[in-house]
């Protein structure tokens, strides 16, 4: 059971939003979980090593793009904000939560880890962050509009 160089998940132009930065941080977090899938190996004391190596610094980025996107929702005034912070915050717990099992004993298999987090990952940006995605393009659209409106009539 050995993933190295198998991506498990692609990049596909399904996930823009067309801001840079989101597109961006997307595109890190997907790495992520390709680079996880690339170090699942079945021995359990291999993948500790891995996992221990990069799952702080994981959560460090996923918590920063939480970060940048809640505060673009707030700007924007968008009316599903505090359901997708739940969201991100619910996240943020189970993730605490597996990291805690795992450093008080519990079998780590990252192949269920690694499954879990692109299962997320993918719903999640797939369906949860389209939904703020909508409501960007349509402000983006109005400020063009008014923008185009001032010109033809000045
Ligand atoms: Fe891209 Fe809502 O996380």
């Amino acid at each position: 059971m050995v993933y190295r160089n198998v991506k498990l998940i692609t990049w596909s132009s399904t996930f823009t939003c067309g801001i840079k930065l989101i597109d961006d941080q997307h595109k890190h977090l997907v790495n992520l979980v390709n680079d996880m899938h690339c170090h699942i190996t079945g021995n359990e004391k291999e993948e500790r090593e891995y996992f221990n190596g990069v799952i702080e610094q994981a959560g460090k980025y996923i918590r920063v793009h939480f970060a940048t996107e809640e505060n673009i929702m707030i700007a924007a005034s968008y009316s599903g904000y505090a359901e997708h912070k739940k969201a991100h915050d619910e996240f943020i717990s189970t993730f605490e939560k597996y990291i805690l099992d795992f450093s008080s004993g519990k079998r780590l298999s990252l192949y269920s880890f690694t499954q879990s987090l692109k299962n997320w990952v993918l719903s999640h940006i797939a369906v949860v962050d389209k939904q703020y995605f909508g409501h960007l393009r349509k402000i983006v659209a109005r400020k063009t509009k008014d923008k185009s409106d001032v010109i033809s009539v000045a």
